[in-house]
């Protein structure tokens, strides 16, 4: 039987730790899947896009678009401007799309648009929110699949709601499949990020933020880095800083001031390190998404600085508190990284996420679909 033509399409961030487990299940057990990986080039940093390939062994995509930054429209138009020929010369059975990101979306139309079937990985996450571009991206997204491998029961729901029962798959979250094949290697080294500032376990928050809704509104953000200032009086803060967040704490002119003995300034940290610190630290405060999942699979407490979410099963039993006011920081994560008892009850809870088989999963109902 001839194998099925797979085009996998991811640029940013998120997308290349989705994509990894499914990228290794389809090429390392010989399927009858004939895999090409194109890069869109949203993320184009080093410590944004070369580092994950080099620590979770994706191989070189066979193209890069290099759309990088501009407005969401120049970024999705460029990408699907340079995407469209691509398909039409390479002619795939299928463009899989991984994800909520902007490449996530122009990809999905490109596809769509040449009549080519698109299957997204991690479909019917819902906020309620379409002021995040993320929702904006999966519902259109999901709309114009014509597969969708959800990752959760609550995503299949979701799906439902909208009409869109059939050629939906419950198959796990691969985020999970990803964590999974690095925590031998998280538990093996001791953090560099740790060791260089001389921390220890426990001894600090890990925060992470990027969203637009938390960074682009400077008066927002220049409440958040005071309430940050704050709280590092009290506990230490780790600050993996984002490009978006770094260009506009900077156009604040208050980067000097997050680089003190208790906020600890670093750069955007690759999968291995961005998870050991993650799981030696006693809170994460965040405004991603992955990483509050990330936080309810290492039973660290998790504080998220939004007023949705897209994965409420980490609402339960505090595992994730959601904040929407800055003011609140200070407080909050205070009590929660003290609780000691919550860190037990975390560990207790049931995981929705899967059991880190979605890659088979999906691997299975792509190998069988029908060529178009
Ligand atoms: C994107 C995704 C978001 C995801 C996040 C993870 C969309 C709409 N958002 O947001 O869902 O959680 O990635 O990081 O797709 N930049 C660099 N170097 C890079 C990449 C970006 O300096 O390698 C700068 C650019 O100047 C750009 C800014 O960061 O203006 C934001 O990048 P962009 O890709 O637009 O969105 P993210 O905020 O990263």
């Amino acid at each position: 039987m001839s194998k099925i033509k797979a085009m996998l399409v991811v640029g940013a961030r998120p997308q290349f730790i989705k994509s990894a487990p499914l990228i290794k299940e389809i090429i390392s057990k010989h399927t009858r899947i004939d895999l090409s990986i194109v890069h869109s080039g949203q993320h184009y940093d080093s410590q944004m896009s070369q580092i994950f390939f080099r620590e979770l062994k994706i191989p070189k995509p066979f193209a890069n678009l290099r759309a990088a930054s501009g407005s969401h429209a120049t970024q999705t138009a460029i990408i699907m401007k340079r995407l469209e020929r691509l398909i039409q010369s390479a002619n795939p059975d299928v463009v899989i799309v991984p994800g909520d990101a902007n490449t996530t979306l122009a990809a999905a139309l490109t596809a769509a648009k040449l009549s080519v079937p698109v299957a997204h990985v991690e479909a019917g996450l819902r906020s309620g929110d379409m002021t995040m571009p993320e929702e904006v991206n999966r519902k259109l997204t999901d709309h114009c699949s014509a597969v969708r491998f959800a990752p959760t029961r609550t995503a299949v729901l979701n799906l439902k709601k909208e009409g869109l029962k059939r050629a939906t798959y419950l198959t796990g979250d691969t985020m999970v499949d990803a964590l999974r094949t690095v925590m031998p290697t998280v538990q093996r080294r001791q953090s560099t990020v740790l060791a260089a500032l001389g921390l220890q376990t426990h001894d600090y928050v890990l925060v992470t933020l990027h969203r637009p809704s938390n960074v682009d509104n400077l008066s927002r953000l220049n409440e958040i880095q005071l309430a940050l200032r704050k709280l590092s009086r009290r506990l230490k803060v780790v600050f993996p800083v984002h490009p978006r967040t770094h260009a506009r704490l900077a156009r604040l002119e208050v980067l000097p001031a997050l680089r003190t003995k208790g906020l600890l300034r670093v750069p955007p940290q690759g999968y291995v390190e961005t998870l050991s610190l993650l799981n030696n630290a006693s809170c994460l405060l965040t405004d991603s998404g992955g990483m509050q999942k990330e936080s309810f699979l290492l039973h660290v407490p998790c504080v998220t600085l939004r007023s949705t979410t897209e994965w409420p099963e980490t609402l339960t039993r505090k595992a994730n508190q959601l904040i929407a006011h800055p003011r609140l920081i200070p407080r909050t994560v205070l009590a929660t990284a003290s609780n000691m008892r919550l860190r037990d009850a975390i560990r207790h809870l049931r995981n929705p996420f899967g059991t880190g088989h979605a890659s088979t999963a999906i691997t299975r109902i792509l190998e069988n679909m029908r060529r178009h």
